[in-house]
């Protein structure tokens, strides 16, 4: 079992042309609204996998609190640890899509700002039912902080997403046993610049440094992914597809990745199935919704010879 601390929100797509620049008005088209939010897209992706999972997050007692917390139950997520706030407005992301599947996002927090650490240690149980820990930040890092403080009391590996970007202490990666950044958070944490392999494997090995934790994954979205842990040092190939959108692939990397890991798979195989999950995600629209199952995954590497 798998338990996800992390966020819920409802993603709202625009696709466009391409991106405004700021203070100019284009015209896009094909609204639409669907479940996203790191935590609550991860959470989901463990699910998809076959793997037992549980969510602890925050959203509000209203229409997209319903829909989301009904998304991950029909996917099979636990939600026992999901508090409905009356205060607050469930968590909102404001996304444009341009021609090539790229996004920007901008999230309201909303409920995502509750989650205390209080909430987080009331989930004890299922920390200590659990394998793996897999935390974002997106909710605040008191939060984030107690996670990986519990997770490490109930000796369970613990493995931080910083994503979006947060400035984090050298004490909390300390608690951490994956780290996993994409290049951009990979290039914030380690203070160098992220292009390729070749510069990830720099990055990771500086992050290792600063946090003495003894596994750093630097997903390169397309590109694959870098490895650097004591079983396996090197670059895990991405598969070309045609994207037509990128939202939850990192999500969807992360939930199979560590799905796999929990399940015994050695970590270059586990990192290139994630690779795979990932791939397949970014040719299907929305965060949860473009996400395969175990089976697909199967199906379609074995496509890939
Ligand atoms: O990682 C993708 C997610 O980031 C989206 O679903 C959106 O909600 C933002 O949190």
């Amino acid at each position: 079992m798998i338990t996800v601390v992390g966020s819920f929100n409802m993603d709202l797509f625009i696709e466009a042309p391409r991106f405004p620049a700021p203070g100019e008005a284009i015209l896009g088209k094909n609204f639409r609204r669907a479940p996203g939010g790191k935590g609550a897209n991860q959470a989901y992706a463990v699910a998809k996998m076959g793997v037992p999972v549980a969510m602890v997050g925050a959203v509000g007692q209203d229409a997209f609190g319903d829909e989301m917390v009904a998304n991950l139950l029909e996917a099979g997520v636990g939600t026992r640890g999901v508090i409905r706030r009356d205060t607050v407005a469930s968590g909102t992301a404001m996304i444009v899509l341009d021609a090539t599947g790229q996004n920007q996002i901008v999230v309201a927090n909303g409920a995502n700002e509750t989650l205390t650490a209080a909430d987080v240690l009331a989930n004890r149980d299922s920390f200590l039912r659990s394998q793996a820990v897999i935390v974002q930040l997106e909710t605040p890092m008191d939060s984030v902080a107690a996670t990986l403080r519990l997770a490490r009391e109930c000796r369970v590996l613990s493995v931080l997403n910083p994503a979006p970007f947060a400035p984090v202490t050298d004490a909390l990666l300390h608690l951490c046993d994956w780290i996993i950044p994409n290049e951009n958070e990979a290039a914030k944490l380690s203070g160098s610049e992220v292009r390729d392999a070749g510069s990830a494997a720099g990055a990771a090995v500086a992050i290792k440094l600063r946090s003495a934790c003894p596994r750093v994954a630097v997903t390169l979205g397309a590109n694959g992914v870098w490895v650097d842990t004591p079983e396996f040092t090197g670059h895990v190939p991405g598969f070309k597809v045609a994207a037509v959108d990128t939202v939850g692939a990192g999500d969807t990397f992360i939930g199979a990745f560590v799905a796999r890991l929990v399940g015994g798979v050695p970590v270059r195989e586990a990192a290139r199935f994630a690779c795979a999950a990932a791939a397949i995600a970014v040719t299907r629209r929305g965060a949860q919704s473009s996400i395969p199952t175990h089976g697909e995954v199967e199906e379609w590497l074995q496509r890939q010879g």
